[in-house]
């Protein structure tokens, strides 16, 4: 496995561009379940949960290819309607075929989800709403067995707001008969971003973004052609790298629209951060101010930030408070930032920091993605030499950051376990 190792103290400068993001992608490369034919997809990232949402839809008969970049995927074959446990438990959004597996297939079986580093995880919100669309769910050996002859239109309300939750359902909402109804669902721009492919494939989908969406079930939906919208977090992280750094970054392909909680708690912790021609410039300052944040779901502060954005309070003139309230143990990175001498507390669903005037490299690891990538923020800053073990994690969801990061003039490399 692979390691990386920074030497802190760079100042971040020059041009970066964020990848396709990571969380459209994934639901989208399973929309193409409910078409036929040829989809093509651009701007995909190049992550490993990309090439295990890929694994599982070939384990389903679908085919796939990728040629210079684009992705071309065709589902208009479907052997198989089973996701085993070996892919399943690798990455949950694996979860993501069962709506749209039950609405082509009248059936399907796939691995239940176990707990993951960051919190229990439960998906009851997808089966229920399944439940309510006349699935039979049988949970047997560890395996969700969902079965409808016809899925039919209903009226379903989220307890909770979620995010794969509501595409799973908005997936199989598409091949129901009449009409569904969705309300308290996700208004994150990847929902929006699956609802324009599946409209642009025949779908008769109204109102994503918003939290009711009303869908018209139709007969069959047909193939597309769609560029994949930027990674928000990916942004998001690179801001939190200038800031860090008092680096003077511009990042192309930057959603600028879709950041605006991020980008005002930045500002607020003394970043500049404004549209410059074709990107967006972020410009960190020596006195980083501290800053409460809550994360919520979109428009609030995205949990997938909250990680990143501690590693800026874990230097900021002052005290913050962090509070998590998505995932019940989203604060993995704090024993390892402390080894890196942050002052944090955790105090219920809150960390309390007392920002420190320096961090010290030392060699840490992680066991979730976002975590991952706040112990290479904190290696950006720190003094002396910093080694993030068990990279596979960043490797899932950051498409080559250590490389980027290394051309904006940080001092990092990757070398193999064991170097
Ligand atoms: N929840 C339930 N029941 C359900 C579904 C969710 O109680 O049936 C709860 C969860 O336990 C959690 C909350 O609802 O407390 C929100 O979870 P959600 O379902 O929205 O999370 P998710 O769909 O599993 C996606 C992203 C995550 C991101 C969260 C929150 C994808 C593939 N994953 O997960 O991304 O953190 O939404 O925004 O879209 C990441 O990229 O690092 C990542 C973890």
């Amino acid at each position: 496995m692979d390691k990386i190792v920074i030497r802190g103290g760079e100042r971040l400068i020059g041009e970066v561009e964020v990848s396709g993001s990571k969380n459209a992608t994934l639901p989208i490369f399973v929309s193409c379940l409910l078409s036929q034919g040829d989809n093509l997809f651009y701007n995909v990232p190049h992550l490993r949960d990309v090439q295990t949402i890929i694994k599982v839809l070939e384990n389903l008969g679908v085919r796939v290819s990728e040629k210079n970049g684009v992705y071309q995927i065709n589902a208009t074959e479907i052997s198989n309607d089973e996701a085993p446990y070996d892919l399943v438990k690798t990455m949950r959004a694996s979860i993501l075929v069962l709506g749209p597996l039950v609405a082509r297939m009248k059936k399907a079986t796939v691995s239940l989800p176990g707990g993951c580093a960051i919190g229990a995880r439960p998906i009851n919100l997808h089966l229920m709403g399944l439940e309510a669309m006349g699935a039979k769910i049988e949970l047997r050996h560890g395996y969700i067995e969902a079965k409808a002859d016809v899925l039919k239109g209903a009226n379903i309300s989220f307890d909770t707001v979620t995010v794969t939750g509501t595409e799973n359902l908005m997936m199989a909402a598409t091949l129901a008969k009449g009409k569904t109804t969705l309300q308290n669902t996700a208004v994150e721009p990847e929902v929006v971003d699956l609802a324009n492919v599946l409209n642009k494939m025949g779908a008769r989908i109204n109102g994503a973004g918003t939290s009711l969406i009303e869908i018209e079930g139709v007969e069959s939906l047909h193939a597309v052609e769609h560029t994949i919208i930027p990674d928000r977090i990916e942004a998001g992280t690179l801001m939190v790298a200038a800031g860090l750094t008092r680096g003077n970054i511009k990042i192309l392909h930057c959603p600028l629209s879709e950041m605006e909680m991020v980008v005002h708690k930045l500002r607020e912790s003394g970043m500049e951060i404004e549209s410059e021609g074709d990107g967006v410039r972020a410009v960190g300052m020596k006195r980083i101010r501290s800053v409460d944040i809550r994360t919520q779901p979109y428009p609030g502060f995205p949990t997938d930030m909250q990680a990143q954005f501690m590693v800026l309070m874990s230097l900021a003139r002052g005290l913050s408070v962090i509070s998590e309230t998505i995932f019940e143990n989203r604060f993995i990175h704090v024993s390892e930032l402390r080894r890196m001498g942050a002052d944090v507390r955790i105090q219920g669903d809150s960390a309390i920091i007392q920002g420190v005037e320096s961090l010290s490299g030392a060699t840490v690891m992680a066991t979730d993605l976002r975590a991952s990538a706040s112990l290479i923020l904190a290696g950006l800053a720190a003094e002396g030499v910093t080694v993030v073990s068990r990279v596979y994690h960043l490797d899932r969801g950051y498409e080559g950051l250590d490389k980027k990061l290394a051309k904006l003039g940080a001092n990092i490399k990757r070398v193999k376990e064991g170097d």
